[in-house]
């Protein structure tokens, strides 16, 4: 069943100057590019967005993280997509995510960990639904 994914390249990807390499490997994976931009989250975007971690001792860290410099956001479609790319990420931590991943290649820690991937086809809509319009999504 094709399905959509909703993807962040993260502020430490787009400080590395990441975004050509990882929409490359994104592309070559079979993904579909449904919306994409440039953007920076504000603290309260921040907070929102990540509103299932508020407990968790990261979250301050991880709020300091996603709003110090623009993200790339983008929707994806492709065939069990959700699943599909959380595989082509590979693993929450790069030390545990398999040779050839976007977080193995990119990422250095489990915080800053170069991309987001939705887990579920409910997540991916509403992730993104709080990043673009209806008229922003082809
Ligand atoms: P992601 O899984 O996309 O969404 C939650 C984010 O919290 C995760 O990526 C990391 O950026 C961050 N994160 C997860 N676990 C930790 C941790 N143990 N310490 C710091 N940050 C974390």
């Amino acid at each position: 069943v094709t399905n959509r994914t909703f993807t962040m390249l993260k502020p430490d990807a787009v400080e590395k100057g990441h975004i050509g390499a990882i929409l490359e490997k994104i592309s070559v994976s079979g993904f579909r590019i449904v919306a994409m931009k440039l953007t920076q989250m504000t603290k309260h975007d921040a907070e929102a967005f990540y509103a299932i971690h508020k407990e968790r001792p990261f979250f301050g860290e991880l709020v300091e993280y996603m709003t110090r410099g623009p993200i790339v956001a983008a929707v994806l479609e492709k065939e069990n997509a959700v699943e599909d790319f959380r595989t082509l990420i590979g693993a929450t931590n790069p030390a545990d995510a398999a040779e050839g991943t976007i977080r193995k290649l990119f990422a250095n820690s489990i915080s800053e960990n170069a991309v987001h991937g939705s887990d579920s086809n409910d997540n991916a809509a509403i992730e993104g639904a709080f990043h673009f319009s209806g008229r922003e999504m082809f």
